[in-house]
């Protein structure tokens, strides 16, 4: 698969629960749009899950179940794509082990988004080895696909980083790649991994109904797909904005403004009331927020059919797991054979199948 001539995207979700429209405007939407031009491998990383909740695995093994029936549902077209289980693709676990010889256990340490989360998480000394050793997994599971693009939020930027020095240490050590070249040139100089690249630009923040924070399950501030037409309407006529009344001039960049920007289709529509919000030309908080629930609504419609289709079948769901899962191995396997082959580990042929 990775001979495709379409650029390899790997990007993944540590699966922590039901997935709401902030998650589908952050990322998934973003992924849907790739699924034609890109070759696609969306991974569950229900492995880094155990970083901080080793003594939950049933909830575990039932939260990745669950992201990939709210992905299908929002639209990922498995036909399309690989979604799969880290844990299931030995490639990777295999590629962390070595991967951690590359770097230094200082420079893995310093890196801010470990150091926020340990404090976010108020994880203190008491975290697991695992902890840190995740991010090093991370530049496995990316280098694993050989990926070009990775779509992420900014705060996977510094695990990107850090898969691009793994990729380019590798590439110099061990495929004779010069060590004043391009990022754009490894391959090209008989290096195994590509350098990949973060699509940052691609993934946005939808803040929460309380108009305030960005949305999020723990914030209660959240649209999930499942929610039933009146509730959306319900949630939408909470977000904060201040204004007053219909005549008041009002600041098109508040929190009902991103709902308007994401959510109504028609550019013009948008334009126009723009302008009569900044203006205050008679139009009301409640007005706009009806529009928005009938958009969000409309959005949701196919998603609710869809989710209601595939209630109770998570046999249904593990096939298609099972599929996207043997094309991540057979995608990796040969990566580990060019790393394995590059690094004087490849000893044996081997080949892994599904049963
Ligand atoms: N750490 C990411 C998160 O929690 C999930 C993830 C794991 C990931 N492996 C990845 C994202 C590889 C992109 C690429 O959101």
């Amino acid at each position: 698969m990775t001979d495709s001539p379409r650029p390899v995207v790997l990007t993944g979700d540590t699966p922590t629960g039901r997935l709401h429209l902030g998650h589908y405007l952050g990322s998934v939407k973003k992924r849907i749009e790739m699924l034609h031009s890109h070759e696609c491998f969306f991974l569950i990383a229900n492995m880094h899950a155990f970083t901080t909740r080793a003594d939950h695995p049933e909830e575990i093994r039932q939260d990745c179940i669950d992201i990939v029936r709210d992905q299908l549902a929002m639209g990922v077209d498995p036909e399309h794509c690989s979604i799969f289980l880290q844990t299931e693709v030995p490639a990777i676990s295999e590629l962390t082990y070595l991967f951690s010889m590359l770097l230094p256990f200082n420079r893995v340490m310093r890196n801010p988004t470990l150091k926020d989360e340990i404090e976010a998480k108020g994880l203190g000394d008491t975290y697991p080895f695992g902890f840190p050793l995740y991010a090093v997994g991370q530049t496995a599971d990316i280098l694993a696909f050989r990926a070009h693009n990775v779509p992420v939020g900014e705060d996977q930027e510094a695990h990107l980083e850090l898969t691009r020095e793994v990729a380019r240490r590798f590439n110099k050590m061990y495929c004779g790649v010069p060590l004043k070249v391009d990022d754009a040139d490894h391959v090209e100089h008989g290096g195994v991994f590509p350098i990949p690249v973060a699509d940052l630009s691609k993934v946005t923040r939808l803040v929460g109904t309380d108009g305030k924070q960005k949305m999020s399950k723990s914030l209660n501030n959240t649209i999930m797909i499942s929610d039933t037409p009146k509730k959306v309407k319900k949630k939408v006529g909470q977000i904060f904005t201040g204004r007053q009344s219909p005549t008041e001039k009002g600041d098109t960049s508040n929190a009902l403004f991103q709902y308007v920007d994401a959510f109504i289709l028609d550019p013009e529509r948008i334009a126009e009331l723009r302008d009569r919000y900044a203006r205050g030309d008679d139009i009301g908080d409640g007005h706009i927020k009806v529009e928005v629930a009938d958009a969000i609504n409309e959005l949701l419609d196919p998603m609710r059919e869809r989710l209601a289709a595939m209630e109770g079948k998570d046999d249904e769901i593990m096939d298609i797991l099972k599929v996207g899962t043997a094309n991540a191995i057979k995608a990796t396997e040969e990566t580990l054979d060019c790393a394995k082959e590059a690094a004087s580990l490849h000893f044996f042929d081997r080949s892994i199948t599904l049963k």
